[in-house]
């Protein structure tokens, strides 16, 4: 009876929070005013027992750019928006903490650029919460890495610029901060067909020369990064616009190792399409070791703003295996 009790105490609310998004994919993700949530791309930050989740502001008509010599559907850029949360079910809009610019074309966050996958962590020696975002222009040739940064949470956030780190091109991206508060930009370079792990400055504004190629010409993207039992894992997807295909776990026991690419850490149904979804962030569930939520656009390429999110559930079995299972 006791162990009954302990398992509905721990298992039931988690079950139900990340399991019904997933049988409701898209509906479900509104927020606590009733409105669709606009987080694409995006990434939860969790501090003070709070969970901010930012992303990709979604708004407009979906066009295809003329010209493009692959399909490269697109819409305006919208900024970035924040959606704050006490249970990871009610969500609350807390804004857009990174507006788009809507007049100055030269500026990185005009709406006719590309602000991608953006992704905040907090740094406990300097107190700020620092974003970083993918930045393109509609071509995707401009391939750098933006950079802003707020006292708060919900911003707002002060951009600070773009670059390529250490000269590279730079896409789809996460940051990842170590428990020594050493915090890596993991991005996808060379035309998305290395990714690369660059070491931050201590106050996670810059990039340091540190900069390690992996999974070399493996054409990963969307990476989401954690840590179990001391091992480094990286989720990501192949590279086919933003139509769905398989996902592939890679593993390093140190985190500017190597990394060793395995398979598809999805199972069942649609395993071999990540669900019609694509990875953008890995929740640890705070208590609960070994316990996480794969977060995931299920992208809607002829109208991005009704892109839906796909949370499941991911564990670590007992080979040390991630294992994503839909339900
Ligand atoms: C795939 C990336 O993961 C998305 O963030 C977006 O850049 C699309 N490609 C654009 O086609």
């Amino acid at each position: 009876m006791r162990n009954l009790l302990l398992f509905l105490l721990l298992f039931l609310p988690t079950t139900f929070c990340i399991s019904q998004p997933y049988k409701e994919a898209g509906s479900a993700f509104k927020d606590t005013d009733g409105n669709p949530i606009n987080a694409h791309g995006g990434g939860v930050l969790y501090h003070n027992g709070t969970y901010y989740w930012y992303g990709e502001i979604k708004r407009g008509k979906t066009h295809k750019v003329p010209g493009s010599t692959w399909e490269n559907y697109r819409v305006n850029a919208g900024g970035v928006s924040c959606y704050t949360s006490n249970d990871l079910k009610k969500w609350k809009f807390s804004g857009v903490v990174l507006p788009a610019n809507k007049t100055d074309k030269t500026s990185d966050l005009h709406i006719s650029k590309v602000i991608e996958r953006p992704k905040v962590i907090y740094n406990k020696k300097t107190k700020q919460f620092v974003m970083w975002m993918h930045i393109d222009s509609e071509d995707y040739a401009y391939a750098r890495s933006g950079v802003a940064v707020s006292n708060s949470p919900t911003g707002p956030f002060k951009y600070l610029g773009s670059e390529r780190p250490n000269g590279n091109m730079a896409r789809d991206m996460t940051v990842f901060v170590d428990d020594d508060g050493k915090a890596y930009h993991f991005y996808s370079s060379e035309e998305n067909a290395t990714m690369h792990i660059a070491l931050l400055t201590d106050d996670y504004l810059k990039h340091t020369t540190t900069d390690k190629r992996i999974l070399i010409g493996l054409s990963r993207e969307a990476p989401a990064v954690f840590k179990y039992q001391k091992k480094y894992y990286l989720i990501s997807s192949g590279c086919t616009g933003w139509s769905p295909n398989e996902a592939n776990y890679a593993v390093a026991d140190d985190i500017l190792g190597e990394w060793k690419a395995y398979g598809n850490p999805c199972l069942g149904k649609d395993a071999d399409k990540t669900y019609y979804a694509q990875s953008t962030f890995v929740l640890p569930i705070p208590g609960k070791s070994g316990k996480y939520i794969f977060m995931a656009d299920q992208w809607n390429k002829l109208d991005l703003e009704k892109s839906k999110y796909l949370w499941l559930p991911l564990t670590i079995n007992s080979r040390g295996i991630p294992e994503i299972k839909p339900n």
